[in-house]
């Protein structure tokens, strides 16, 4: 909704719930955590693993200092996404908006924040993993640019948690629901 629109329904609906818009973005900390994994509990398309534990989302924000975002209403923690690179990519991951806080440009101002500390920094080009059900997530990233690499497809081998556990090379993707 534009803001004209909003005005408008202001000025003839005084009394009519409208989006406020008044949200902002900072720089995801760990003090943020525990609101970031509610959203993305709540958000669908979100599938959430072991890397999502505190210890290594502060390890990913340590080796990727200030890239991450999130997006506030007041005090209220409405959108989030991890942001980080090896020095030849950049990956987002597990961009979410609160269901109340959609369509108002929220999404996309996190990406935008993303991608213009990744171009800063010299990074030529930005990936996603998505999960391939994410059909509306995919739209999502379509819709503003985002195009699918056919000819690529992910592949992955677990590491051994504890020193002395074998790579369990054969086995299915246990208990990893995303990249
Ligand atoms: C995908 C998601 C992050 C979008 O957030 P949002 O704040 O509603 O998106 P925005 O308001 O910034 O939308 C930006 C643009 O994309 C469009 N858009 C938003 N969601 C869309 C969708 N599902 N399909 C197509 N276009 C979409 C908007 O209409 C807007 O278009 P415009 O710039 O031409 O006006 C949100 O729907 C969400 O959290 N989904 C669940 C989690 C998820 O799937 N995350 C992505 C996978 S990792």
């Amino acid at each position: 909704m534009s803001l004209d629109a909003i005005r408008r329904i202001s000025k003839n609906h005084p009394r009519q719930l409208i989006p406020t818009m008044n949200w902002t973005i900072r720089c995801l900390t760990m003090a943020d955590y525990e609101a970031v994994l509610r959203l993305w509990r709540e958000s669908e398309g979100v599938g959430l693993n072991e890397s999502d534990a505190p210890g290594p989302v502060e390890s990913f924000l340590a080796r990727n200092p200030g890239l991450s975002r999130v997006a506030l209403d007041g005090c209220a923690l409405v959108g989030a996404v991890l942001c980080g690179h090896d020095g030849r990519r950049g990956y987002l991951h597990h961009l979410a908006v609160a269901k109340s806080h959609r369509q108002q440009g929220i999404g996309k101002a996190l990406v935008a924040a993303c991608l213009g500390d990744l171009a800063r920094t010299g990074i030529p080009k930005c990936n996603i993993f998505l999960l391939a059900d994410n059909h509306a997530g995919g739209a999502f990233w379509e819709h503003n640019g985002w195009a699918k690499r056919a000819d690529l497809l992910v592949m992955q081998i677990p590491l051994p948690r504890h020193p002395g556990e074998q790579p369990l090379a054969n086995s299915p993707n246990t208990g990893c629901q995303s990249c």
